[in-house]
């Protein structure tokens, strides 16, 4: 399997083999970078529903995050795959409905996609996915009639009796606790041997626009559901204190929570070029750092600054990049997103005091205050039942984070741009210098995070440094011994061949050597080789060609004075022999200096320097 996860250059997808079931909002499938980490844990999640052993999952994270886009790739990669596993993606809806209408809209669907696996038909599961159009239980059975497919008479049988149902009365929630049941329904129906794996998007609509009549949280209806192992769920949630406490609520130990993370910065670095070469814009992967930095690597609102719009400029610099993000949080998207969560807090929470507390806790970012220091440090008015009321409220609706009973800025520097930008009447900010404020404010931030970073690369290199030091030293060292050991073999080679000049006289069947003699005194002597009535000492050196003029008239009359004194000690009864080597040669200057001492000298090239 793995051969369908697999990353090409700067994190983009390998896509061969992948068919494209349903068309992903990415856009073109080439768009989608990265992310793999993410989706292979959902797929070894998916391919454990074949054993039975995968619990339901909540995937939550703020709006633009990406968890549409993550669940769209997942589901073509399963159907792709075809090993059992049938992929069934709905997604709830902004807007009123009733159950019966919700009823006949999901079974519909999910039966779409069922044919769709089957029959191998993707335009069975685009229909499915597809939100403009309408679909029911007459055209489904209809369709059904002339394809051949596994389990044809079960999934007849159960439409005329979801049809029958639509015909009656029953309660709303009735409706709504049938159709959830339906995907599992399916996965036990005696022969059927495939699981389903049920993607459910924007899961906190079901409570908020399902009408269940008497019953106000609908999503009850999934307390069996969402244990079953045959079809488990992946329900995602951009309210996600909203579907946390739902599910704390109401549906206990259904869901392990998985909290969708930013990008990766390198991934999120890579998009940014990707994006901004299509769209046009001049982005270094400097200016990239910067738009992940503001941005908090969270590909939606990548895209919001990079997506051109009329009066919107392009981007070359990181000024141009703020303007983008100016431009997006007075009226764009960004604002708009935004604004939807703060709507939705405000018709809970005193209106100035929520937005001078998500401020403060914005400002603050990376502290964390307990309600009572918050109203000490905001000099609040308010009861401290309120306040702490309130605060729950922020906390609920993601506007403010909290961690152990503290409550901090939430992750995102764009919604502190939004506040910046439309609210700075209710936060008493100076009107003037406040765009330089901003920009300051992140630059300043963006700078001190580079800076850590340059701090930590700094050491690294240093570590490295010492590292390379001490093994260009030993690398040295090992390309010293080599070139003795090739002097050696040449100076052997010489004796067999009975050469005229430095080795004349020895005997190949008498002679031995020894490599780096050490003197009494400490000094050492490269090649020593011994024969009947010689002995040779040579010296060996293998300095760089720029590095010759380093080997000087001193070096080569201590070289003489140490031999000397090595053949008084140990060799009194031979004939001493020198000879000075340099792989690459010496300065013209010493030729005197050898003739004079009568030293026999050459280079790599033995054979030439020597005649051996
Ligand atoms: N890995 C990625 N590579 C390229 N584009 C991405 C990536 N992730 C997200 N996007 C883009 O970011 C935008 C937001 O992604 P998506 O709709 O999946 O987020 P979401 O978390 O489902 O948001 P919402 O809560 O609003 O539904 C989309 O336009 C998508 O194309
Ligand atoms: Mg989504």
């Amino acid at each position: 399997m793995k051969k369908l996860l697999n990353l090409d250059k700067n994190d983009r997808w390998d896509l061969e083999g992948i068919e494209f079931a349903i068309k992903e909002r990415v856009g073109k499938p080439e768009h989608f970078i990265g992310r793999i980490r993410e989706i292979e844990f959902l797929y070894k999640w998916a391919d454990n529903i074949r054993n039975e052993v995968s619990r339901s999952i909540a995937f939550l994270g703020r709006r633009k995050i990406g968890k549409s886009l993550i669940l769209e790739r997942l589901y073509n990669i399963i159907y792709s795959e075809k090993k059992g596993l049938i992929p069934f993606y709905y997604e709830f809806l902004e807007g009123r409905r009733s159950g019966k209408e919700f009823y006949e809209d999901f079974i519909s669907r999910f039966y779409l996609q069922v044919i769709g696996y089957y029959t191998k038909d993707i335009r069975l599961n685009r229909l499915a996915v597809d939100r403009r159009t309408t679909v029911n239980f007459t055209l489904l059975l209809r369709q059904l009639k002339t394809l051949d497919i596994p389990h044809k008479a079960e999934i007849m049988r159960d439409l005329d009796a979801c049809t029958q149902m639509v015909e009656r009365d029953e309660s709303p929630y009735e409706y709504v606790i049938a159709a959830t049941a339906t995907p599992r329904g399916f996965a036990t129906t005696p022969g059927v041997e495939e699981k389903i794996v049920q993607m459910i998007d924007e899961f906190q609509y079901l409570n908020m626009y399902i009408d269940a009549g008497l019953e106000d949280k609908p999503c009850k209806a999934y307390m069996a559901t969402a244990e079953m192992k045959v079809a488990p769920l992946i329900i995602t949630g951009s309210l996600m204190g909203v579907v946390s406490e739902e599910l704390m609520r109401w549906l206990p130990h259904r869901f392990d929570e998985f909290i969708v993370p930013g990008m990766d910065a390198q991934e999120a670095i890579n998009m940014t070029m990707n994006y901004g070469k299509i769209y046009g814009h001049s982005i270094t992967s400097e200016i990239a750092s910067y738009i992940i930095h503001i941005t908090n690597n969270v590909p939606g609102r990548i895209i919001d600054i990079l997506s051109p719009k009329f009066g919107k400029p392009l981007i070359t610099n990181v000024v141009d990049a703020d303007n983008a993000l100016k431009y997006e949080a007075e009226t764009g998207t960004i604002k708009h997103d935004w604004d939807e969560y703060l709507i939705l807090a405000m018709k809970a929470v005193n209106d100035i005091n929520m937005r001078r507390m998500t401020w403060f806790l914005c400002r603050h970012e990376g502290e964390w205050f307990y309600p009572m220091d918050l109203k000490r440090k905001m000099s609040l008015d308010i009861d401290d039942q309120k306040l702490r009321e309130e605060l729950g409220i922020l906390y609920k609706y993601d506007i403010v984070e909290k961690n152990q009973g503290r409550y901090g800025g939430v992750f995102d520097r764009t919604l502190k741009k939004v506040l910046m930008t439309n609210y700075r009447d209710i936060l008493e900010l100076p009107d003037e210098d406040f765009d330089e404020y901003f920009r300051n404010d992140s630059l300043l931030d963006y700078l001190k995070e580079r800076i850590k970073q340059l701090e930590m690369s700094l050491e690294e290199a240093d570590i490295l440094r010492n590292k390379l030091k001490k093994l260009q030293g030993d690398h040295n060292n090992l390309k010293g011994h080599y070139y003795e050991r090739v002097i050696l073999l040449g100076l052997i080679k010489s004796i067999i061949n009975k050469n005229a000049g430095l080795t004349e006289g020895i005997s190949a069947t008498d002679f031995s050597y020894k490599l780096s003699s050490f003197l009494e005194s400490g000094n050492e002597i490269d090649i020593v080789l011994e024969g009947g009535d010689v002995v040779i000492m040579a010296e060996c050196k293998n300095y760089a060609p720029e590095y010759i003029q380093k080997i000087t008239k001193k070096m080569v009359e201590e070289f003489v004075e140490k031999s000397r004194r090595l053949a008084k000690e140990r060799f009194q009864h031979k004939k001493l022999r020198l000879a000075y080597f340099s792989k690459n040669g010496f300065e013209d200057k010493l030729k005197p200096v050898f003739e004079n001492y009568g030293i026999f000298f050459g280079s790599n090239h033995l054979e030439t320097c020597f005649g051996f």
